[in-house]
């Protein structure tokens, strides 16, 4: 097939990569030219595993090409899809301003019938404003069709998520568009579920949310595990292998992060509200979130009283393990906590240093994870890195001024912990 792929972040990116994997030819469009050019030149713009070699790959074999042209892309490809930013608005509500610009440019160069199709997150009825604009500003005047296909990649795993989906959703005014889009997607053979345009918008932010809630229930019994004496993996252990529960999204941590569940579950609550309907529900699930978060910090000025003064390590500045993304951070957030009460700090990332300096200024920065203990009155854990769970705790527990550790994370066993003489805190044990 044809395709273009309007939009060239995370989802754009990986996408057209993978859609170029498998066969198709892949025009991906971004109005960033500084962007275009890096990926023109062989560069990346974002850390993901394996995207570097499949972009590289796809792109010496001809089926990939970046462009900073709408109308090429629109030119070269029979379908089209719109993977931009749906960033928050201030109220919560999502700016679709991108998707409408996008909507527009794509009418403005349409010359033959065309299927546009939504990868972005929106809120339900956003494909019927799509088409609307595509019919108003399409001067040819030819015929078009749209389609909702919402995106479930996770970063860091976004490669392996988009060539193995658990499932692809198509959402559909009419039958025209369907065969295309099972064209697309028949080698990635996953389950396709075709449903209407609004219930494939709803079953994005359903999803997100019903994950981040997973995740929100699970550090609400971390509280009841603290104060009871159990062990919330234990617990999660037990409740997961009930198959109607599942043990992922089940582990307990200082709370998520990340561009996607925070915007989603606040878009989702705005866009419940529009409809006349109150979730009080995902209102919970924040409210538990931003209480992880306090009570990670008050573990830590429980212990170490005033914290004026006192030289902190942090391990993680990523919002999860495997990225170089720190939007959204809890470790950033966590950060910017500690520094607030004037502690100094010392942190390491095994990807995300570089992003984190712009909005982590006044923090020393170290190379090696091995040596952000040294002379600190603690170390932190604040990202789900595997490779932490390699650290030199030997050599850590020297280094440290006081062997006091804090794990946001989980990473480590409180039994060996206990034995190699830390003080060790985590989450729900
Ligand atoms: C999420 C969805 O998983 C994905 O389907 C959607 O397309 C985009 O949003 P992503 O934001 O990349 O993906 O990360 P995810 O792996 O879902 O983690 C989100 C946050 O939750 C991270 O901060 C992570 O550390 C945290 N998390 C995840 C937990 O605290 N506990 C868990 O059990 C799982």
């Amino acid at each position: 097939m044809k395709i273009s792929i309007i939009g060239t972040g995370y989802v754009g990116l990986v996408t057209g990569a993978c859609f170029a994997e498998v066969g198709h030819h892949v025009v991906c469009v971004d109005s960033d030219p500084a962007k275009v050019a890096l990926l023109q030149a062989g560069g990346m713009p974002i850390y993901e595993p394996d995207l570097e070699d499949l972009v590289a790959r796809n792109v010496a074999a001809g089926r990939l090409c970046f462009s900073n042209s709408t109308v090429e892309g629109v030119e070269k490809s029979d379908v089209i899809f719109i993977a931009v930013p749906t960033p928050p608005l201030p109220d919560g509500s999502v700016d679709l301003s991108f998707i409408e610009r996008v909507a527009r440019e794509i009418a403005g160069a349409m010359t033959s019938y065309k299927i546009i199709v939504d990868k972005s997150t929106v809120p339900v009825n956003t494909g019927e404003k799509v088409a609307e604009t595509i019919k108003r500003y399409c001067k040819a005047r030819v015929e078009f069709d749209i389609a909702s296909n919402p995106e479930f990649l996770r970063e860091g795993f976004a490669v392996g998520d988009l060539m193995k989906p658990d499932r692809i959703v198509v959402g559909v005014r009419s039958p025209r568009p369907v065969a295309a889009m099972k064209e697309i997607y028949a080698p990635f053979q996953a389950p396709i579920i075709v449903t209407d345009i609004n219930s494939a918008e709803l079953i994005k932010h359903a999803a997100n949310s019903f994950l981040a809630l997973k995740i929100s229930y699970i550090n609400a019994i971390s509280v009841l595990c603290e104060a009871s004496g159990a062990n919330v993996q234990e617990v999660a252990n037990g409740m997961g292998m009930d198959a109607r529960i599942g043990r992922r999204f089940l582990d307990a941590s200082l709370g998520f992060g990340g561009s996607c569940f925070p915007k989603d579950l606040g878009a989702f609550i705005k866009i419940s509200e529009q409809l006349g309907y109150d979730f009080r529900l995902l209102r919970e699930v924040q409210a538990i979130n931003a209480d992880q978060m306090a009570r990670f910090v008050k573990k830590i000025t429980d212990t170490l009283w005033v914290l004026k003064g006192k030289r902190l390590g942090v391990l993680g500045l990523a919002f999860k393990q495997n990225t170089d993304d720190v939007r959204q951070s809890p470790a950033i957030e966590l950060c910017h906590r500690l520094l607030r009460e004037g502690a100094i700090l010392r942190v390491h990332d095994p990807k995300a240093m570089g992003k984190a300096r712009a909005v982590l200024p006044d923090v020393t920065y170290v190379d090696d994870m091995n040596e952000v203990a040294e002379g600190c009155d603690a170390l932190i854990v604040a990202t789900e890195w595997p490779e932490f769970k390699q650290l030199d705790l030997e050599r850590v527990r020297k280094c440290l001024t006081h062997p006091i550790l804090f794990d946001g994370r989980n990473l480590f066993d409180v039994r060996e912990m206990e034995a190699l003489g830390f003080i060790y805190k985590s989450i729900g044990r």
